[in-house]
């Protein structure tokens, strides 16, 4: 066998189901956490001149996570294997995009650099916050959208749906699955308040939404703060149902109660971070993104 995946600690459950999709098994590693919480790896397979896949999500802890990827990276390479791909199913750090004010640092580009500078020949991730993302990789990346995997779901709807897109930056994803399936668009106009995380100041719909079901698109759940005002808005605005397609469930703090008492009355999300039994609660239903992922590894692993 010429290739081999590893995975982090992030998501060993979603890692497990994509290597046995490619008929493989995880290779073996050693990760240790010293009482300082700093990380040691170790890899435990011969990774000479083989091309290796990390998996890794870079969701809460954020910093860990990355951490990890990079020096499982640093070990591969130092293994000396042909070519070593990050797959990241989540992407953290990818929402800081751009500058907002001056004095900021520009993260995702950071990341991006980190991965580089350990030496990694590929990049496969899926659903970014923002596609110009890619822009700050020399290495080529694979992009996939996870979104493919809540069509089925739309099409099973009777009603009248209109897919809403629940800020502009989000536009180009809703505008696409829209267009996929033949649907209506509307837009909400969300502005943030910049000096406090999480803060939205205000939020307006553009679009017809009475008496339809509201599909509100989004790449990432963290507080639920979008989405629930999203849906008390389009509530107010007529929709009948609201029903949240997030490819990213990173729910923090109380997010899993702020949803399930909202007026949002369905939320689908994917597993690309792993969502612990204690944060489910009966309006999620999590879909697998295994298939898609070994979709698109099938065609390198050799
Ligand atoms: C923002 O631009 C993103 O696309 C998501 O809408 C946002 O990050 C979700 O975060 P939260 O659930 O905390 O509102």
């Amino acid at each position: 066998m010429e290739s081999l995946i590893f995975s982090g600690n992030s998501n060993i459950p979603l890692a497990s189901a994509v290597a046995t999709l490619l008929r493989r098994s995880l290779g073996k590693v050693e990760l240790i956490r010293f009482a300082d919480s700093e990380c040691r790896v170790r890899i435990e397979e011969e990774v000479e001149d083989k091309d290796v896949f990390i998996i890794q999500s870079l969701s809460n802890p954020v910093d860990e996570n990355l951490m990890e990827l990079l020096l499982l990276g640093d070990a591969v390479k130092r293994g000396e294997a042909r070519k070593i791909i990050a797959v990241l199913p989540y992407h953290g750090y990818a929402r800081q995009d751009r500058i907002h004010r001056p004095g900021e640092c520009l993260s995702a580009q950071v990341v991006a650099k980190l991965i580089e500078a350990v030496g990694f020949d590929k990049l496969v991730t899926f659903e970014l916050h923002n596609e110009a993302i890619l822009g700050f990789f020399k290495i080529p990346v694979v992009h996939l959208s996870g979104l493919s995997v809540f069509r089925p779901l739309v099409e099973r709807l009777k009603d009248d749906v209109v897919v809403v897109t629940p800020d502009a930056g989000a536009l180009k994803r809703s505008q696409k699955f829209s267009e996929g399936l033949d649907l209506p668009l509307a837009l909400i106009e969300k502005k943030r308040d910049l000096n406090q995380p999480h803060k939205i100041l205000s939020m307006r719909v553009v679009g017809d939404v009475k008496d339809k079901i509201a599909i509100v698109v989004d790449d990432v759940i963290v507080t639920g703060g979008t989405l629930v005002n999203a849906a008390y808005l389009l509530k107010e605005k007529g929709a009948k149902q609201v029903i949240a397609a997030a490819t990213h469930a990173d729910f923090v703090g109380g997010a899993d109660k702020i949803l399930q008492d909202s007026p949002v009355d369905k939320i689908w999300v994917t597993d690309t971070i792993v969502i612990p039994e204690e944060k489910r609660f009966p309006k999620l239903h999590v879909l697998s993104s295994a298939a898609l992922l070994a979709a698109a590894l099938e065609k390198m692993v050799k």
